[in-house]
């Protein structure tokens, strides 16, 4: 053809072609031999290809997408992400018998096409000139076939993402010149064949996301080539072996998810090439050999994550220069933080150390670092200014955060390190130091009788109430919670039998895998709480409580408890594990709406527009199940139960979001109110700590009705937390908002209620009606409230409470039924009102001249009713229904 051109286009062909000479022979040349024209074809029908990719008039070397041709003869096939015809599409299979007369074929790819059927056994025979064969993602079935170690010229393996099963066939390890082996996402089961260690020119190995098991052949440390290794998401187990060291040139290890307990081998210093390190996931153990970063000068990457590591992390990992995402959460590593401050060049961007046992303060090492978690440690001091703003800092010890973890628990952390912990910057006396003030104080006032007494009542008092909450410790000084009274040997007091299953502790394990972090639901003042499947896959959620941390009585106290009472109201408790001495578990059903708490707060959740309100009918249900779990408590138990620690996160909530009550690890028995417990109130004035801020004894039941006031005012607001919180501006928080309760004016209400409740005009009524129930309950004079049948009554009656107080639709309800529990709540009421923000008078003048028209209208009841009413306001606490209902009908 040169002759027909000028010169200057012949030389700048002939340039192109010297520039581009292999694809210019790989392309230019016609298929030549008939047989695989006509293979071609058949393997273009078998398979259903298109004529969009393969026009079958055309030349297959020329034209057809994905045919590489050399010398006339096809060498290389390329379907990766061809469509099939439309009859093609209906019967996929893996029929490529045809490839066979091609026998020039040196590459087949076949990414991401359908190929639902086995590897042909024939391939290993027939396919000799085979160096790539790329079957990643083509659905393909069954065992690998052991001939596909015939392949010898074979370089690239990759049968990834397929849905083989069987072991990985020994015969690989024939394939010498193998670069590359990629079997990942199967269902691979057998161990890893010892003959992988002889494929010398392996460069990357992927066998990760299989059920491979068995141990690491230690021979793969001789593989010096290789760049990647990823054995990820397996059942390995054993340890990972020393020998892995030899791998200098690897880039990229992942071990990750396998069962390689035991711990780090010293020998992985070795691995200088190293920039991703993920070992996440694996049971290891021990500490860091502190020589094990020095020369691991490239780490980009490092994730040791979820393993049980302990011991301080080497300093040599800080200040390696090129790290850019460190994950070591989830282990037992503790220690602080180094000093150093590293060269501003240095840049890393991800630090993830949340969940282990780091304390200290925060030091300038976190500069590094653009994202950093350290959740869930016992860092304490300040928060620096050069913390990012997206730092996690929840569960710390820290003293400018929120969401910190309680007094007890970081005092008790660092006397155990032999520190002493900064109490959040708060100086305070000692408890020891403050009761023996008060021991003195008091025995000098009361003299020798008097402080035999005290003693005795500090005795009970020890025994039943507790320091709870953080806002309850803060001033109550460090050190652990260690009490001295433990019950001498608890089971023998309690039937066991009683009490459900005794579980072992492995059957525990099991349940939770572990006890793992991914499990725990919550850390609860009295012990960690863990979701977990029985055998027989019920699900359950187990209370790990840690005897060293918690006090000693408390699994005693509550299975105690669970021995006494019996009610649906209350959390079902499955069995419990005595085994272990240190720590112990008490089994309970799950439930599967959780608590009130968070319920409520998929609500509130601001970002989540759609409206997830728990509806009004809900609310009031979840009410009258706490009310009737309490009420059980109260009044049906003797001695009555207290149950001290009523919040929404307490209120469990089953799949029909019934009220189970939960947190019964503070129930004590309700102190009698002889004389002793008036002797006991003097004594505890001073004693702030061992008070609610609304002025009541945590033992008395006049303490959970102020409880119950609080998450009753949390349904009808929706706002989060006010049940769970006790301190200062959760009071300003009543004082503003309790004046909006106001028996005689409805509308106020609506100010206070949650705006994503949706109500009408009869809904609204039950939503004032719950919201004077709550403000009786708010009485700040503990014997002022209502008592909790009382609460039960009025909110299975809300419209009564409402109506028969107020206008003229009082009309509407039987006369009969205005019953006690009304005049008990009404009682507290006007004293509730009056204490915590003056009716106006007018109003008052108003309420009793409806009622004495109301009176003159119906049967005269009024008046005297009225008149008990003004009795109840001096001690609304009517001794029985029936006494005062005969009263009132009188
Ligand atoms: C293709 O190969 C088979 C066996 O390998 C042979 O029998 C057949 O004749 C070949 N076809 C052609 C067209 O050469
Ligand atoms: C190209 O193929 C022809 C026959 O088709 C053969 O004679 C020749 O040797 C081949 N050349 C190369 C470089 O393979
Ligand atoms: C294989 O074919 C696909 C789709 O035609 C193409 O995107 C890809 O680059 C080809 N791969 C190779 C290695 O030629
Ligand atoms: C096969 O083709 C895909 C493109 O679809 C490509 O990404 C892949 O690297 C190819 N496989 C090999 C081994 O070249
Ligand atoms: C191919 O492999 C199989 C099984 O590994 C073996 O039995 C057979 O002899 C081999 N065939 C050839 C031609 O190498
Ligand atoms: C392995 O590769 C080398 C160099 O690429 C080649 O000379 C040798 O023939 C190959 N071995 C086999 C069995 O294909
Ligand atoms: C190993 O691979 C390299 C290229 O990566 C090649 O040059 C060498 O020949 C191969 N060795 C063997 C034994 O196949
Ligand atoms: C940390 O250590 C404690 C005891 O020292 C152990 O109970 C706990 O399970 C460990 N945690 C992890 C994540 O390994
Ligand atoms: C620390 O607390 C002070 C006042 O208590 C506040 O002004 C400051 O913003 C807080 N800093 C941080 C980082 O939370």
């Amino acid at each position: 053809m040169d002759q027909f051109m000028p010169r200057a286009v012949a030389v700048s062909v002939f340039m192109l072609v010297l520039l581009f000479e292999h694809s210019s022979q790989l392309e230019t040349q016609p298929l030549s031999s008939r047989a695989e024209r006509l293979a071609l074809i058949r393997l273009r029908s078998s398979l259903g290809l298109r004529a969009k990719e393969w026009p079958i008039k055309s030349d297959p070397c020329l034209i057809w997408r994905g045919i590489d041709c050399r010398n006339g003869t096809v060498v290389g096939i390329n379907i990766s992400g061809f469509k099939r015809t439309r009859i093609g599409r209906q019967n996929p299979q893996f029929a490529v018998d045809s490839l066979a007369n091609l026998t020039h074929l040196e590459s087949l790819n076949a990414s991401f096409f359908a190929l639902p059927g086995q590897i042909p056994d024939w391939f290993g025979q027939v396919l000799g000139t085979l160096q790539v064969l790329d079957l990643h993602s083509c659905s393909v079935v069954g065992a690998i076939p052991s001939s596909l170690g015939n392949l010898s010229s074979l370089i690239t393996l990759i049968l990834s993402d397929n849905r083989l099963t069987g072991i990985i066939p020994s015969s690989l390890g024939q394939l010498l010149n193998l670069s590359v082996l990629d079997l990942s996402q199967n269902s691979l089961t057998g161990s890893i064949p010892e003959s992988v260690t002889y494929l010398q020119n392996l460069s990357r190995i992927d066998i990760s996301l299989n059920n491979l098991s068995g141990s690491i052949p230690p021979g793969i440390g001789t593989l010096s080539n290789l760049e990647r290794l990823n054995f990820s998401r397996n059942m390995l187990s054993s340890s990972i072996p020393s020998q892995i060291g030899g791998l200098a040139n690897l880039v990229d290890l992942d071990l990750s998810a396998n069962h390689l307990g035991s711990s780090l081998p010293q020998e992985l210093k070795g691995m200088t090439s190293l920039q991703k390190m993920v070992i996440g996931n694996n049971g290891l153990v021990g500490g860091l050999p502190d020589v094990l970063f020095r020369d691991l000068t490239r780490l980009e990457f490092v994730d040791l994550s979820q393993n049980s590591f302990s011991g301080a992390i080497p300093d040599a990992l800080w200040l390696i220069s090129s790290l850019r995402i460190v994950d070591l959460s989830g282990n037992n590593f503790t220690g602080s933080l180094p000093n150093t401050s590293l060269n501003a060049i240095a840049t890393a961007v991800v630090l993830n150390l949340s969940n282990n046992m780091y304390y200290g303060g925060l030091s300038s090492i976190l500069q590094r670092f653009s994202s950093i978690d350290l959740s869930g440690n016992y860092f304490e001091g300040k928060v620096p200014d050069f913390a990012p703003s997206n730092i996690s800092l929840i569960k710390n010890c820290l003293q400018n955060a929120t969401e910190q973890r309680t007094l007890a628990d970081c005092a008790s952390f660092y006397a155990s390190k032999g520190l002493t912990f900064d109490n959040f910057g708060i100086p305070t006396e000692t408890p020891s130091r403050k009761s023996h003030k008060r021991t003195i104080i008091l025995g000098a006032v009361l003299g020798g009788v008097g402080l035999l007494l005290l003693v005795f009542l500090l005795l009970l008092l020890f025994l039943c109430t507790r320091k709870r909450g953080v806002t309850d410790q803060r001033g109550n000084g460090v050190g652990p919670i260690h009490t001295t009274t433990i019950p001498p040997s608890p089971e023998v007091s309690i039937n066991l039998l009683s009490l459900g299953e005794a579980f072992t502790y492995q059957q525990l394990l099991l349940a939770t895998g572990d006890f793992a972090e991914a499990n725990l639901i919550k850390h609860g003042h009295s012990g960690d709480l863990f979701r977990g499947f029985l055998e027989g896959g019920i699900p359950v959620v187990i209370k790990r409580i840690n005897l060293n941390s918690a006090r000693k009585d408390v699994y005693f106290l509550e299975l105690d408890f669970f021995s006494k009472v019996s009610h649906h109201r209350l959390v079902p408790l499955l069995g419990y594990c005595l085994e272990n001495e240190n720590e112990k578990y008490l089994v309970y059903k799950y439930m599967p709406n959780g608590d009130l708490s968070s319920s409520l707060y998929r609500k509130v959740n601001p970002n989540d527009d759609s409206l997830k309100s728990l509806d009004w009918i809900t609310r009031l249900k979840i009410a009258i199940g706490a009310a009737e779990a309490l009420s059980y408590l109260h009044h049906e138990c003797t001695p009555p139960f207290v149950h001290r620690d009523v919040q929404a996160s307490s209120i469990l909530l089953d799949d029909k979001f019934e009220v189970r009550l939960g947190s019964l690890s503070e129930v004590c028995v309700q102190e009698g109110d002889t004389h002793q417990s008036v002797i006991t109130r003097f004594l505890r004035l001073p004693q702030t700590s061992e008070q609610d801020p609304s002025g009541s004894q945590t033992a008395t039941c006049a303490y959970d009705v102020y409880s119950l006031g609080k998450v009753l005012l949390e349904l009808v607001t929706g706002k989060l937390g006010i049940s769970a919180s006790s301190d200062s501006s959760m009071k300003e928080w009543l004082d503003q908002t309790l004046p909006y309760i106001n028996i005689y004016d409805k509308e106020l209400v609506t100010k206070i209620v949650d705006p994503s409740l949706i109500y009408d005009e009869d809904l609204l009524e039950e939503v004032w009606a719950m919201a004077i129930v709550a403000r009786s309950c708010l009485n700040p004079k503990p014997s002022r409230r209502p008592l909790m049948r009382y609460i039960l009554k009025a909110l299975e009656n809300p419209l009564k409470v409402v109506r028969e107080e107020n206008t003229g639709s009082a009309r509407l309800r039987p006369t009969s039924s205005r019953g006690s529990w009304n005049a008990a709540l009404f009682g507290s009421w006007r004293q509730s009102s009056s204490d915590v923000a003056a009716v106006p008078a007018t109003s008052i003048t108003r309420v009793s001249g409806t009622s004495g028209s109301q009176g003159s209208g119906q049967n005269g009841g009024d008046r005297s009713s009225s008149l008990r009413r003004q009795s109840r306001e001096i001690f609304p606490e009517p001794s029985n229904d029936h006494d005062v209902e005969r009263q009132s009908e009188d």
